[in-house]
């Protein structure tokens, strides 16, 4: 097991508790967004713009494919797990922790997102039946499930820690 890879829906926690889990297991912390607009030298409203959601998830699995071979932690983007070659890659390069929340607690965090251009061009309706749509590929897909409804960051952290440590031995 060399990386940890957290995926879920837009709001579920991701970037959240991978920064969290990073301070306490000592293993660096990526956000796959951030390293394609890194890469890109533009938002994501702006490649999804300039080049389309298809180049965009190229995009994704050129992360997947080409990123550091090194023990850390990676919150990817929500879409990620929709292809089949990403899912191959993420659960043959590491473990996979899938988190788990509820339609209407994703929505309290993404109503209001600018930076999101699936939200922006997209009723509530829309992201829930995505939703609805997804979810059965981030089951396929995680060695993990980990709800988080009603649980502290803090709580999800620790768990998703204690499976890590277990896991390389340490405990
Ligand atoms: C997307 C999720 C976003 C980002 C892009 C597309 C999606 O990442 O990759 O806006 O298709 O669900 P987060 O899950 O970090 O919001």
């Amino acid at each position: 097991m060399k990386k940890v890879y957290l995926i879920g829906y837009m709001g579920c926690g991701k970037s959240a508790i991978g920064k969290r889990l990073s301070f306490a297991t000592k293993m660096p912390y990526y956000d796959m967004d951030s390293e394609i607009v890194k890469k890109m030298g533009m938002t994501i409203p702006e490649i999804f713009e300039t080049y389309g959601e298809e180049r965009f998830r190229e995009l994704e699995t050129e992360f997947l494919n080409t990123f550091r071979d090194e023990f850390c932690i990676i919150a990817t983007g929500g879409g990620v797990p929709m292809r089949k070659e990403n899912r191959e890659i993420m659960r043959r390069t590491g473990i996979v922790f899938f988190l788990n929340a509820p339609f209407r607690d994703i929505w309290r965090r993404i109503a209001s997102d600018r930076n999101r251009p699936i939200v922006q061009r997209s009723t509530r309706l829309d992201l829930e039946k995505l939703f609805n749509e997804r979810k059965p590929h981030y089951l396929h897909t995680a060695h993990f499930k980990v709800e988080t409804e009603n649980r502290s960051l803090r709580d999800i952290m620790d768990y998703i820690a204690f499976q890590i440590r277990r896991l390389r031995g340490e405990l």
